[in-house]
């Protein structure tokens, strides 16, 4: 029997019709003039939503992808490195560090909270041989925001040390101000705030990054930024180009630049806001101390897994939201609101989750959920 389906997860997020059109174009060569006239309009949307006069380099590959280069080709071998570890994400800088053999400290979080920027300026100030500090704008695992744009205030003094920041799940969701942040390094990939499929990863890089760029010693190979600048300046990427998201991403950016960057903000704002006043009118509490726009995470009630919810969200109502990654596993559950969706796929999977939590025995008033979305949407929803 056919069963609709919806994506309410943090990535892959639902695809806009044009934005499939689009990719259904007939191929283009990856060496044509036509690829680089596409290719030199994608460099211009790709700085307007990083908010950067920097370089953005786009791989084929995911997020993880762009990540796993900025390590290998900003820093140089035993490095010292500081890595914010509030969730899953944060370990996997930290990972990726340790891959390469640097020399890695961490400020561990109690997962749900957020880090204190002074916490990183202390560290600073005793260690200035830290050469990178990495951390996410959105640590997508606990729905925590990091206050990046204070960090960047604090590191932008080091005159030898970079900031990494993973803003995939970030970009297109809410404001990173890459230059007025003196954000170096931001990392994206496609699958999120950018409503395309998974296979594209990005990163923007500042001058003052090039600079580590150039003298980095660390082993690489496909993923070299230096290589990529030289390819870029013919509006081409080092290698085979992944040429159909490259036509769904230009179209995608048509549709962020047509609507302006303040109104996609506005829009999650307000999604998220809808959501975390549903999870308070059902009853349940949510995890992140400093919540972000992309993604609302409930702590499921007592007695009840998370991971349940979400079983039968996906199997009896065909809605796919996310449970909690490594030690969060059937203790949240997370609902997104990044990319190509509105008020009404909220509505819809606020209801089904309600359906789900009664069915597992908690207390709640069907519809209560449902009333609390309705109710922000009305009063302060508005279109272009
Ligand atoms: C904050 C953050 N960092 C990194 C990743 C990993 O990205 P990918 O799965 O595209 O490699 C994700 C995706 O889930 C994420 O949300």
């Amino acid at each position: 029997m056919m069963k609709k389906r919806y994506l309410m997860a943090p990535g892959p997020t639902p695809v806009p019709p044009n934005v499939r059109l689009a990719m259904a174009e007939p191929l283009i060569h990856h060496r044509s003039p036509q690829f680089s006239s596409v290719f030199a309009e994608v460099q211009n949307g790709l700085q307007y939503l990083f908010q950067t006069q920097n370089e953005v380099l786009t791989f084929a590959a995911s997020g993880t992808g762009a990540m796993d280069g900025a390590v290998s080709n900003l820093l140089s071998v035993g490095d010292k490195v500081l890595v914010v570890r509030g969730g899953k994400f944060g370990e996997r800088w930290a990972e990726i560090c340790e891959a390469y053999g640097l020399n890695v400290e961490n400020i561990d979080l109690t997962w749900g909270e957020a880090v204190d920027p002074d916490a990183i300026a202390e560290k600073l100030s005793t260690k200035p041989d830290i050469r990178a500090i990495f951390v996410q704008a959105h640590e997508t695992s606990t729905g925590v925001k990091h206050d990046v744009k204070k960090i960047g205030q604090i590191v932008k003094d080091f005159e030898d040390t970079i900031l990494i920041v993973d803003a995939i799940s970030a970009l297109g969701v809410f404001d990173v101000k890459t230059d007025d942040w003196h954000l170096d390094v931001v990392v994206s990939g496609s699958q999120k705030g950018l409503m395309l499929p998974p296979g594209l990863a990005f990163v923007s890089i500042s001058p003052k990054a090039w600079e580590f760029a150039d003298r980095s010693d660390l082993p690489k190979y496909y993923f070299n930024f230096l290589k990529e600048r030289k390819s870029l300046v013919k509006n081409q990427t080092a290698f085979t180009s992944p040429v159909s998201l490259v036509m769904g991403l230009r179209e995608v950016l048509k549709m962020i630049k047509a609507e302006g960057l303040d109104f996609y903000f506005f829009r999650h704002r307000l999604l998220a806001k809808a959501t975390r006043a549903a999870a308070k009118a059902m009853g349940l509490d949510t995890f992140a101390k400093v919540p972000s726009e992309g993604v609302t995470v409930f702590r499921a009630p007592d007695g009840i897994d998370a991971q349940e919810v979400v079983r039968i969200v996906r199997e009896k109502y065909g809605i796919t939201i996310a449970g909690g990654q490594a030690r969060l596993k059937g203790k949240i559950f997370r609902i997104a609101h990044m990319g190509y969706i509105g008020p009404f796929d909220i509505i819809l999977t606020v209801s089904a989750v309600e359906m789900a939590l009664k069915e597992l025995g908690h207390a709640l008033e069907l519809g209560a959920g449902v009333k609390a979305v309705q109710e922000v949407v009305l009063k302060e929803w508005k279109e272009l």
